[in-house]
Order: C-alpha cells, then sequence, then structure tokens
C-alpha cells in the first residue's frame, strides 16, 4: 500500500522550471476550453491505444507540446495522444501530459481535465521519478490542483489566463463520504464487486461518478472517499494509463495524504516500462484503499 514516499526538486534549477511549466499549463487552459466549442467531433485518427481522437484532444496535445517544449529546463515530452515521446530540447526534465482526459465527455457536455507530471528520467519512467504533478479541471470554474514541493494546492484560472492560489496544503477529508467506480458491473472481478458493495453498503457514502477520472478525482479530494477504476475481466490491465494518469493522480493523492494502488501496491510503484501501459487505478482514503488491497488479496 501507498506510504508518503514523495520525491520533489532538488535543485533550483528543477523549482525554476517546474513553476514555469504549472504557468504554461495554467495560462494554456483558457485557450484549450475556449478551443473546444468548434472541436466536440472526432478526429479522423486513432491514439495509440486504440480509441478515437476528438480533435479537441488534439488541438490541446499540439499546444501544450509547443509550449511544454520550449522551456529551457524541459528535454523530452509525451502525450497520450502521440505514439511515441519527442525530444523537445536538452533539458533534464520530462513532461507527460493527458492533454484532455474525459474527452468522451465532450459529447454531452460534462466535466474534462489535463493533467500533467514531470520525470526527472527520460520517459517512460519511473513513478518515484516523479518530481510534481497536477492538473486542470475543466468544471463550472476552472481550477487547477498542483503537487510538488510535498504539497498540494489548488488554484482558480481566469479567462484571462491570470490564476490565483485559494486553498494552500490540501489533505484528504478523515471523512471518506462519496465514491465512484468505473467500467460495467458484470466486467469487474468477483472480489471487487464484493469489495463495491460493501462501500456503498455504509449509508453515510455517496456514488459520484462522472466518467471523466479528473472530475471523479477531485470529488475525492474535496470530499473523502475512494475512487476506482478497476482491473476488468475483459481488461485485466484496466483502462488508465499508467505514465499520464496512474503516476501522475497517485502523486497527487499521496502527496495529499492519501493513498494510491494498483490493486496490491502503491501506483508509484507499478513499474511497466511502456509508454502507454494500463493499470488498474484505485485511489483515496488510506483505510478504504487498504481495505480494498485485503479485498483483492
Ligand atoms: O482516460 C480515460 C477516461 O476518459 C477517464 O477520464 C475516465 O475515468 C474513463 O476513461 C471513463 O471510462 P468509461 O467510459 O469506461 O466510464
Amino acid at each position: 500500500m501507498a506510504t508518503k514516499d514523495i520525491n520533489t526538486a532538488d535543485s533550483a534549477f528543477e523549482t525554476r522550471t517546474i513553476d514555469q511549466i504549472v504557468d504554461v499549463i495554467a495560462t494554456s487552459a483558457p485557450e484549450i476550453r475556449t478551443g473546444l466549442p468548434g472541436r466536440r467531433v472526432a478526429s479522423e485518427a486513432e491514439n495509440p491505444s486504440g480509441e478515437t481522437q476528438m480533435a479537441a484532444d488534439v488541438f490541446a496535445d499540439e499546444l501544450l507540446c509547443d509550449r511544454l517544449g520550449a522551456l529551457d529546463g524541459v528535454g523530452e515530452y509525451a502525450s497520450e495522444e502521440r505514439p511515441e515521446s519527442i525530444d523537445v530540447g536538452t533539458g533534464s526534465l520530462s513532461v507527460a501530459v493527458d492533454p484532455l482526459d474525459g474527452s468522451s465527455n465532450l459529447k454531452p457536455n460534462n466535466t474534462m481535465g489535463t493533467i500533467f507530471a514531470v520525470y526527472d528520467a527520460p520517459l517512460p519512467a519511473r513513478g518515484h521519478d516523479i518530481i510534481a504533478a497536477g492538473y486542470v479541471l475543466y468544471g463550472p470554474v476552472m481550477t487547477m490542483i498542483i503537487a510538488r514541493g510535498g504539497t498540494v494546492d489548488e488554484f482558480v484560472i481566469y479567462d484571462d489566463a491570470s490564476y490565483e492560489l485559494v486553498r494552500e496544503d490540501i489533505t484528504l477529508p478523515d471523512d471518506a463520504s462519496v465514491y465512484g467506480f468505473g467500467g460495467r458491473v458484470p466486467n469487474w472481478t468477483e472480489e471487487f464487486e464484493a469489495f463495491a458493495r460493501d462501500i456503498e453498503s455504509d449509508p453515510s457514502r455517496k456514488l459520484r461518478y462522472g466518467g471523466s477520472m479528473i472530475g471523479d478525482v477531485n470529488q475525492i479530494l474535496t470530499y473523502g472517499g475512494i475512487f476506482s477504476y478497476p482491473a476488468l475481466e475483459s481488461a485485466p490491465e484496466g483502462k488508465l494509463r499508467v505514465q499520464f494518469e496512474g503516476y501522475p493522480i497517485g502523486y497527487v493523492l499521496e502527496t495529499a495524504g492519501g493513498a494510491s494502488s494498483d490493486g496490491t501496491k502503491s501506483l508509484l510503484d507499478v513499474d511497466k516500462p511502456d509508454l502507454h501501459a494500463r493499470t488498474p487505478l484505485h485511489i483515496g482514503n488510506a483505510s478504504l484503499i487498504s481495505k480494498l488491497e485485503s479485498a483483492l488479496d
């Protein structure tokens, strides 16, 4: 299970580069959001995981690649939308991005996010190579969660690309009051289904599932609880990607005092050397993640 074993920047140069990356993510978010209305249609291509790309996925990826790639400290850029990572300079840090997480929510106009992870290693990297991670949530308000330097902060991003710190040193509430589980129920393993029934039998907990990981994860960070996209009978590796979703979200949740797991160990300990590898993903309060790992054992 997850213990707090969080790697952070170890030089002024890394710290400055992380700040610049965060600034690019924040100042690009209003443009990504403004670019959505005309891009709620499928592009002609598929992403490396075989999923239909929306025009907005491609737009956000190109914009972030250009801007993050222009930073001196960034040497490599990879995204869920590209088969390979690309060399963008001589910097020592790598950035992995999911430009529009949950883009199937574009058509019904539900929440989506942009996720990023900064690794001080070439890609594909290990979970413990992350030195900062975070996400933008395109909800009724644009917010940004950033884990760096051992703490998690929340910002509001405005339409003019300015942003403001609104919550400092966020920790997961002890009261675990919401849960959300992805995948089709008949496709869950017997053990996971039994665990889910146990979780939902507690009358103090409410189901919250929106179909965009960032929206669902942010519910947990706000109210406490558990979110899982588990291993499925038809997909034992689950759906979510290690480099673009598993490591960054594990890093954010563990920095906030919560826990993460692939079913047996912290997401940060998952060791899969493929850039587009997938993992079952569980995040939330440590007590629930521990219960989950016992249930799946
Ligand atoms: O990245 C994939 C994603 O869109 C996640 O944001 C989300 O949690 C999941 O897929 C939703 O999958 P499903 O459509 O199977 O519920």
